[in-house]
């Protein structure tokens, strides 16, 4: 110490001695002591005060408070930096209130805030225990004042270190029963935060708080949940940042108020909202609006530079001027991106919508990493639909395994070259898995986000618009066949009408109904063409359309009437009549597929054209086997009865088994042979139906038996029970019911019919000859296997055709053998013609005759009734 100091203070002591001698002792609290002291006087002759005194020293300060007046000084006492430690930057202006010299009698049960000719401010306050605090924390000796100069001293046990920021001392409250994660990262969002909380008063909610006035998306979005808001440009985060400022905006108070307050403050926010403040419990508590509290404790905190008061769940303004729309809520979801592509499609329009406005739902889809793909502003559009799509309002509740479906206009109605400026529709479907749009989205939750007029569902990928007819199709795969069709006809890419496209598309098994049909339709692709374009249909038809009738064209401009009565069972097919076709469509309601150009609906079942003419002749060439014609052509009056005004059905054996009981023009009897196969009209349906008596034109009667789902087979009534098979059958159109043609697998022999000839009427010894010739056939049998056993190999004994079925066909004598040709000529040894090991030749023949050869060697054909017998025995190939 300079000596020059030491004088000074020799001085000071004089004076104040007689400055005490003649004004007779002003301060009693000192006089004790020493008769004229300054503030370092004594802080100096307190022990407690030794460490801040020499504090003071080091920093340079005992000659500038020396020189102060009119000042408050904070002493932190010994114990203070025994547990903050040596403080290293020590600013004396931290624990100074200048032109004040305050006293704990100013603040007698009350909060009284310092924020004039302070570096920070300075709450000092008397709690509800009557002690003295200073920013909350207590004053150990209060109101040590000098008689030589105008001040306090107030000894606290702290020190007063610089206030931090607002985030600083938002994060230093942090603690499990009050979070403030939310404000922080608000705090954290906005720039140049010191300029604007800058002598101001800050109202800071906690989490809870947000989440009591905001929902969770709101809070996502406010928050750069996502951290997408960041990079966005222009007029999204133009848009992002004034709620921002709004937020904060609400929350900071234009001027510094805190403590106690008499009766009603008004102060107002940066958003100009007027608010009455007061405070309660010795200005321990501040209360906006009558009714919003802050937490003891935690109000009237200093921040570098102003006044924080934290609040809970209370603090409703925080709300105030922020309006949500869909824009909003799509980033809250993380869907930014999503909002960048209606910005650039300039759409904005449909996610800036307010109360007032058109309901709106939107579909947006789950933001994902491979998202890149970016929208056509169709595709985008048709995320939309302007209306509500309430699920859990439109859908009722489903028993298991039961479907509801519903269908929406979409806000993609642009298309008037496509769709005639119809709006392209989505398909809504509701099952046991959810709810699913086009059968190919999933909506992953049934409830919407629910933002001014406008509902929100996500859903699991990229909504596409709906494409192409045959892409469109892939849902169904069943659809091939038509597609085939469509694709070599050139009909899938169908020209723009103006108005949409209805396409009833056979699909499921509706082709294969069709048998031969489908055969000759193969081969004949004009006839093709007539179907598939006489389906096409101008105009668009939905199955929820109720009733509907209209007057349009079909794809090969032909006026065509379209009438459809919808059932209200959900469901439920609809009968489409449609003029052009005579039988009614069935379709199923809610089948409807949608494609770019209309509508598909899927057929189960096909109704051919009245345009598309298929004769009898058609479905035998179809047949291959062009030689029956030529056989017919011979009778002028059997073959008048493949015109198309007769109705008759005709019975044509595959060309290969004609050729191989060769049958020729110069069989005999090929007259009766023909008419054995050609069937009376009204009897058809027998036929068709494989049930009842069916007659042939040449008086005989056959009898159907169907064995399994498939197989069906014919035989002579009261003849053989030889049997022949139904390969394939088809109908002309002239009368679908009457007139139509079944292949055979091999021609039905003239010779089977008289049964009744070898039908002895045996006696008691026949049966024991039947037991017999029992005994010999299953021996028979055993060598068979026998046979074909050690035969394997070479003797590749049953035909490539379906049936492997052996038939067991009981013989009365040599005469009457099967196997003879079946006109009237026999030649041949028919014996080694049919036998076992006879190769390819016999095994053109279904039903090969091995057994019959030995049954040829007994007698009695009665061992085997026609019941017994007509049961096929099956042969292993092996
Ligand atoms: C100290 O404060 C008093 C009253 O506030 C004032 O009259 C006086 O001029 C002040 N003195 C100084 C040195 O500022
Ligand atoms: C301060 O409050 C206490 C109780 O809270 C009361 O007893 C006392 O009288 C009050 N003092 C003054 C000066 O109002
Ligand atoms: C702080 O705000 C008050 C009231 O708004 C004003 O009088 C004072 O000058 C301001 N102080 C500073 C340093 O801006
Ligand atoms: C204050 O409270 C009243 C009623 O409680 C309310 O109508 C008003 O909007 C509130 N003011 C602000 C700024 O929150
Ligand atoms: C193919 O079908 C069309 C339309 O039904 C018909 O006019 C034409 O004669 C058929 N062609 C053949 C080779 O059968
Ligand atoms: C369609 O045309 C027929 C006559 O060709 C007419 O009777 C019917 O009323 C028309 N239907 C509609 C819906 O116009
Ligand atoms: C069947 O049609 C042919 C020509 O296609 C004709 O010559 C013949 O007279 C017709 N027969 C009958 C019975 O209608
Ligand atoms: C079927 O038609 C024939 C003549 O073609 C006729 O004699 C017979 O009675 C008809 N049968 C039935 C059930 O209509
Ligand atoms: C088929 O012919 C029969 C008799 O000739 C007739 O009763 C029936 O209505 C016809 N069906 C069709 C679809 O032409
Ligand atoms: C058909 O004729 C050929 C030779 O002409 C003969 O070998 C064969 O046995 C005959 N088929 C029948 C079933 O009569």
């Amino acid at each position: 110490m300079s000596t020059h100091f030491k004088w000074m203070i020799i001085v000071q002591v004089l004076l104040n001695s007689i400055w005490g001698i003649v004004l007779g002792d002003a301060s009693k609290d000192t006089d004790n002591r020493f008769p004229f002291t300054s503030v370092v006087d004594l802080l100096s002759q307190d022990v407690q005060f030794s460490t801040f005194v020499r504090s003071l020293q080091r920093g340079g300060y005992i000659q500038y408070l020396n020189g102060l007046q009119n000042f408050t000084l904070f002493a932190p006492v010994n114990s203070a930096f025994a547990t903050d430690g040596e403080i290293g930057e020590f600013d004396i202006e931290n624990y100074l209130i200048h032109d004040k010299v305050l006293e704990t009698k100013q603040v007698v049960n009350k909060t009284v805030v310092f924020r004039h000719n302070v570096k920070y401010p300075v709450v000092m306050a008397q709690n509800s225990n009557g002690d003295f605090t200073v920013n909350n924390l207590p004053v150990v000796e209060r109101d040590l004042m000098p008689n030589m100069q105008n001040a306090s001293i107030q000894g606290i046990s702290f020190l007063m270190p610089d206030a931090y920021t607002l985030p600083g001392l938002v994060k230093t409250v942090q603690s499990p029963k009050y979070t403030y994660d939310c404000i922080s990262q608000l705090l954290s969002e906005i720039e140049d935060l010191d300029e604007l909380l800058n002598n101001k008063t800050v109202l800071v909610p906690s989490d809870r708080g947000f989440r009591r006035y905001f929902s969770s998306v709101e809070i996502k979005y406010l928050l750069n949940f996502y951290h997408q808001l960041n990079d966005m440009e222009g007029a999204i985060r133009e848009k992002w940042d004034n709620d921002l400022n709004t937020l904060l905006q609400n929350l900071v108070l234009s001027e510094m108020i805190g403590g106690s307050i008499d009766g009603k403050e008004v102060v107002s926010n940066l958003n100009h909202d007027d608010l009455p403040f007061s405070s309660n419990d010795h200005g321990s508590q501040i209360v906006v609006n009558g009714t919003d509290l802050s937490l003891h404790h935690l109000s009237n905190l200093v921040y570098d530079f102003g006044l924080a008061h934290f609040y809970d769940t209370d603090l409703s303004l925080i709300k105030k001027h922020l309006h949500f729309d869909a824009e909003t809520y799509l980033h809250g979801l993380n869907c930014s991106n999503f909002v960048e592509e209606i910005y650039f499609r300039k759409l904005q329009r449909l996610i800036q919508n307010t109360k007032s406005d058109e309901p709106i739902t939107i579909f947006v889809p789950e933001p994902s990493l491979d998202d890149e793909g970016g929208f056509t502003k169709p595709s985008l559009l048709y995320h939309f639909t302007e209306q509500h799509v309430d699920l859990e309002k439109d859908f009722p509740i489903l028993n298991r395994d039961e479907l509801f479906t519903n269908f929406y206009d979409t806000s993609f109605c642009s298309s008037n070259k496509r769709l005639g400026g119809h709006c392209q529709r989505m398909k809504i479907t509701k099952s046991k898995n959810g709810y699913s749009i086009n059968n190919q989205y999933k909506i992953i939750s049934s409830k919407p986000y629910h933002v001014g007029n406008t509902l929100i569902y996500t859903i699991n990928k990229d909504l596409q618009l709906p494409g192409d007819l045959a892409p469109s199709l892939q849902v169904l795969d069943s659809c091939a066949q038509s597609i085939h069709f469509m694709r070599n006809l050139n009909l899938l890419d169908l020209k723009p009408n103006g108005e949409g496209y209805t396409v009833f598309l056979p699909c499921f098994d509706s082709w294969n109904k069709l048998g031969l049909n489908l055969e000759y339709l193969e081969q004949n692709s004009t006839a093709a063409n007539l179907i598939m374009r006489n389906f096409i249909i101008n105009g668009l038809y939905y199955t929820d359309a109720g009733h509907y009738d209209k007057n349009t064209t079909n794809n090969m401009g032909e006026e065509v009437r379209i009438c459809a009565n919808s059932s209200k069972d959900k469901n439920q097919e609809i009968a489409i009549s449609l003029s052009s076709v005579d039988d009614d469509l069935l379709i199923r309601k809610d089948d409807d597929i949608m494609f770019n150009q209309g509508v598909i609906h899927p057929l189960r079942s096909l109704a051919l054209p009245n345009a598309l003419d298929i004769s009898l002749r058609d479905l035998i060439e179809t047949t291959g086997n062009i030689e029956m014609l030529d056989f017919l052509k011979q009778y002028s009056e059997l073959d008048g009865l493949l015109n198309a005004t007769s109705s008759y059905s005709i019975l044509v054996p595959t060309l290969s088994s004609l050729h191989h009981e060769n049958i020729t023009l110069n069989s005999s009897k090929l007259k009766d042979f023909l008419k054995l196969h050609i069937i009376r009209g009204n009897d058809t349906v027998n036929l068709l139906n494989c049930e009842g008596d069916i007659h042939t034109l040449l008086g005989k009667t056959l009898t159907c038996n169907r064995i399994g789902e498939q197989s069906e087979y014919l035989r002579i009534k009261d003849g053989l029970i030889n049997e022949v098979r139904i390969l394939n059958k088809g109908c002309s159109t002239y009368n679908s019911t009457q007139s139509c043609v079944f292949l055979i697998d091999r021609p039905i022999s003239l010779s089977w019919i008289d049964k009744e000839k070898y039908h002895l009427a045996l006696p008691v010894v026949a049966v024991a000859l039947g037991v017999v010739l029992g005994t010999f056939f299953m021996v028979g049998i055993f060598c068979c296997l026998l046979a074909v056993k050690f035969g394997k190999g070479k003797h590749i004994v049953l035909s490539d055709e379906e049936d492997n079925d052996v038939q067991v066909l009981p013989e009365s004598d040599n005469d009457s053998d099967p196997r003879q040709p079946l006109l009237a000529d026999r030649s041949g040894n028919v014996a080694s013609s049919h036998g076992i090991a006879n190769g390819p030749q016999s095994s053109t023949i279904p039903g090969s005759s091995m057994d019959n050869r030995r049954i040829n060697t007994g007698t009695a054909d009665t061992a085997y009734s026609s019941n017994s017998t007509s049961k096929p025995i099956r042969m292993d190939r092996k």
